[in-house]
C-alpha cells in the first residue's frame, strides 16, 4: 500500500465570482487487494493555501478537519467526485466538496462499491456489507498514512444522505468493531483504525430489519389505493412495532421512559410529535406561514400541539407495505442483502414468512453489520463522540421514528447529538452546509 505525497496537481476552480485553489491527490487505491479498483479508490483534496503556511478559519495543514463525504445513494455504487457544480440542480450551485475546501477542510472522497456490481465471472461483489467495509477501508488508509496526508486524522467527519447517511451513521457507530475485520482483511485494508471523530447523517435509511414496522406504525391507516391484502400487511407490520420500541428501553432527556402500548400509542409517539412540533416552532421563528397546517395547533405564534394522523395524511406515504423488505423481494434493500450468487434476499422474519418470491433470508451476521443500532452499546465498538443528524419533517422514505430511535440510543449512551427535523424538507441532504460547517468547527474546537 502506498501514498506518494509528491504525486499531486495544484488546481484552480472558478465558479462565478468564487474560486478555490487546491492540491489534488487523486485515484488512491485504498486497499491492497481490490475487488473493484475503480470503486475502491479515493480523491484527497486540500486547500493550497495551507502549503504556503497560511491559516483558514484558524486551521493549518496539520489541524484542518478531514471532511469525508460519500456519494452513495440507493445503496448503489458511489463514484468519485470533484469540486465543482451540483449537476443535478436546476440552478447549478457549487457542490459540497467545493464549499468544504473553501471553508478550509481537507476533503477525502472515497468511491464505494454498491449492490449492483458483479465481477467478470458474474459474482456479485457489492452486496452488504461491501459498502460499509469500503468506507472503513478508506478511513484506515487515511489513518495509516496520517503523517503524509494533509489534515488531522483524529478529526475525520463522515457525511452522507439517505443510504449514504446510513453509511455515515455506521461509520460513527461501529469504529474498529471485530464484526468487519474478516471483510477488511479480505480486501487488504490497512492495519489502522477505522474509527471516526464525528458523523453527519442526513435522513439515514437504517435499522432496515425494523424499518417496515416503523413505517406502518407511522403511516397507520393512510392506505391510499391499497388492496385489502396490503392493508392487512400494514396492520400486521404496525402491530410488531411497539414490542421492538419497548425492548429498546428508550428514555428522553428528562429521564421519562418512551414506550408504546399495543395500539401504538404512548410516550414514544408523543416524543415523535415533539420532534415535529419543534420543527414547526423553528419554522415559525424563521417567519414561515404555517396557517394551512390544520393538524398543527398554533397559540400566540407558537406551535403547541399536533394531530399525528393529520400530519401523516398531509405528508402522505410513499411506499406500500412492507416498505423495505418487499414480499415480491425486489426492493433496493432486498438487492442490498443479496449474496455473491443471489441478487435478492429477505432480511425480516415477517417478509420471509409471507414471501411471494420464495426467496432466501440473508445471514443474521450480515444484517447485523448494516444496522448502527447494534453497536452503540457494544464496548467493542469505538463510537464517534459527536453526531449531527437531520431528518426532513416531511420525509416519507422512512419513518421519523427511525432516526429518533438512533438519536435516543446515542444520547442515552452519553454521545452528543445535534438532531433536528427541518420543516418542509423531504428526503434530501447537504441543504444547510453553513450550519453543518459551523457545527464541525464547534466540535473541533471543543477538544
Ligand atoms: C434511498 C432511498 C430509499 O427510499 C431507500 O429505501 C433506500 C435508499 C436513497 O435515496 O439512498
Amino acid at each position: 500500500m502506498i501514498f506518494n505525497k509528491e504525486d499531486y496537481t495544484v488546481e484552480n476552480v472558478v465558479l462565478g465570482e468564487e474560486s478555490i485553489t487546491f492540491r489534488a491527490f487523486r485515484n488512491r487505491i485504498y486497499v491492497d487487494k481490490p475487488v473493484n479498483p475503480e470503486f475502491q479508490q479515493m480523491h484527497i483534496f486540500a486547500p493550497e493555501a495551507y502549503y504556503a503556511g497560511e491559516c483558514i478559519q484558524g486551521y493549518t495543514l496539520e489541524t484542518a478537519p478531514i471532511f469525508m463525504p460519500n456519494t452513495v445513494g440507493g445503496y448503489m455504487p458511489g463514484g468519485l467526485e470533484e469540486p465543482g457544480l451540483n449537476e443535478w440542480q436546476e440552478e447549478k450551485k457549487p457542490n459540497t466538496i467545493f464549499r468544504a475546501l473553501q471553508h478550509g477542510y481537507v476533503v477525502a472522497v472515497p468511491a464505494i462499491r454498491g449492490r449492483v456490481q458483479r465481477s467478470e465471472d458474474g459474482i456479485y461483489t457489492g452486496k452488504a456489507p461491501a459498502c460499509i467495509v469500503d468506507y472503513k477501508a478508506a478511513v484506515r488508509y487515511l489513518h495509516y498514512f496520517e503523517k503524509e496526508i494533509p489534515g488531522d486524522s483524529h478529526k475525520i467527519i463522515t457525511n452522507g444522505t439517505s443510504a449514504g447517511g446510513a453509511l455515515s451513521s455506521l461509520m460513527g457507530a461501529t469504529g474498529n468493531h471485530a464484526d468487519y475485520e474478516s471483510y477488511l482483511e479480505e480486501i487488504g485494508a490497512a492495519k489502522a483504525s477505522d474509527a471516526v471523530f464525528a458523523a453527519s447523517c442526513y435522513c439515514p435509511i437504517i435499522n432496515l430489519e425494523h424499518a417496515d414496522m416503523a413505517y406502518e406504525w407511522q403511516f397507520d391507516d393512510v392506505y391510499g389505493t391499497m388492496t385489502e391484502e396490503l392493508k392487512e400487511v400494514s396492520r400486521e407490520e404496525a402491530k410488531l412495532f411497539p414490542s421492538y420500541v419497548n425492548l429498546l428501553g428508550l428514555y428522553d432527556e428528562t429521564g421519562k421512559s418512551l414506550t408504546l402500548d399495543e395500539n401504538g400509542n404512548g410516550t414514544f409517539k408523543e416524543y415523535i410529535e415533539s420532534i415535529v412540533i419543534a420543527s414547526a416552532r423553528r419554522a415559525l421563528e424563521q417567519g414561515m406561514d404555517l396557517s394551512d397546517k390544520t393538524w398543527l395547533t398554533i397559540e400566540n405564534g407558537q406551535a403547541v400541539a399536533m394531530d399525528f394522523k393529520g400530519y401523516v395524511e398531509d405528508i402522505t406515504r410513499m411506499k406500500n407495505p412492507p416498505a423495505f423488505d418487499k414480499l415480491s423481494m425486489d426492493s433496493i434493500e432486498n438487492d442490498l442483502f443479496g449474496s455473491t450468487t443471489e441478487n435478492f434476499r429477505h432480511f425480516t422474519k415477517y417478509s420471509r414468512e409471507h414471501s411471494l418470491a420464495g426467496g432466501l433470508m440473508a445471514e443474521e451476521c450480515v444484517i447485523k453489520t448494516m444496522n448502527p443500532m447494534n453497536y452503540i452499546e457494544d464496548g467493542g465498538a469505538q463510537t464517534a463522540s459527536y453526531w449531527r443528524i437531520r431528518h426532513g419533517e416531511c420525509d416519507r422514505d422512512t419513518s421519523l421514528a427511525i432516526s429518533a430511535m438512533l438519536v435516543l440510543k446515542l444520547r442515552s449512551e452519553g454521545y452528543v447529538v445535534d438532531y433536528h427535523a427541518p420543516w418542509n424538507v423531504p428526503h434530501a441532504g447537504d441543504y444547510d452546509l453553513e450550519e453543518l460547517f459551523t457545527w464541525i468547527d464547534g466540535i473541533c474546537k471543543e477538544v
